[in-house]
């Protein structure tokens, strides 16, 4: 099954979240694709209301803290999202890290808490432009994931920085060269699980493009930004994909 997972990233709060949820559910969807919807924590529970009894698409989150419950400000625990039924979560995405200091070591906590209650982790990894000119991709992405595999149910998305909201696209070619070192990391640590784990990829996907990931082995789904705040130019990339 391949996905195609939404973020939302800082947009839409309980009422705008609302509308998307009521006018999405009105797009055609493929039926073998897995879609979700990552929202901001605020309005899951409007989402949640306007998806009613439709099981499409998937509620999730884009980020959690660790601790169950605590002298945490500010900060939303796992079980408090699973109430929610949310079903997935962000962890680690490269505007955390970079805005707000988040690390491997974080998002390796993050990833066992989420676990722990049921919610699939989204682990995301990818260096910046510096880095990659620098050639330091692999071991930039090797240690963001490697801190961050305390659990083998988890899906992991690889957004280049520099691919992510540009409109500078990395190539299928590009994505599924790192998508096949991702895998061997994976299977070092898992073994034959490793090949379970959905490798998304994420950074200027759209409507136009999407086919091209869809229809490269070992791209196992897209992670969409931008092109994910139209409720009906998301269900037009959704169809897109099929085509791949
Ligand atoms: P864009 O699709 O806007 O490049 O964002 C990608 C992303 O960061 C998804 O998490």
């Amino acid at each position: 099954m391949k996905w195609i997972i939404a973020n939302w990233k800082m947009h839409y709060g309980p009422i705008k979240a609302g509308a998307w949820i009521r006018a999405f559910r009105r797009e055609r969807l493929p039926k073998d694709v897995e879609i979700g919807v990552a929202v901001p924590h605020i309005s899951l529970a409007a989402a949640r209301a306007s998806l009613g009894r439709a099981s499409a698409p998937l509620l999730g989150a884009q980020n959690a803290f660790w601790g169950k419950e605590g002298a945490f400000t500010g900060e939303t625990a796992p079980e408090m999202l699973q109430e929610l039924g949310t079903s997935f979560c962000l962890v680690g995405h490269s505007e955390r890290r970079i805005h707000l200091g988040e690390t491997d070591q974080m998002v390796g906590k993050k990833v066992a808490a989420l676990a722990a209650v049921g919610i699939k982790p989204v682990v995301c990894v990818g260096e910046t432009k510096a880095q990659r000119d620098k050639k330091e991709t692999l071991k930039v992405v090797k240690a963001q994931l490697t801190a961050a595999l305390t659990t083998s149910d988890l899906l992991v998305a690889y957004e280049p920085v520099w691919a992510v909201g540009s409109g500078k696209a990395c190539s299928p070619e590009i994505a599924k060269q790192m998508h096949e070192s991702i895998r061997e990391i994976l299977k070092k640590k898992f073994g034959a699980r490793a090949e379970q784990i959905p490798i998304l990829y994420g950074g200027s996907v759209d409507e136009n493009n999407i086919h091209e990931y869809f229809s490269t082995t070992d791209i196992d789904g897209v992670l969409v930004g931008g092109a994910s705040l139209d409720p009906r130019t998301f269900g037009l990339l959704c169809r897109a994909a099929a085509r791949g």
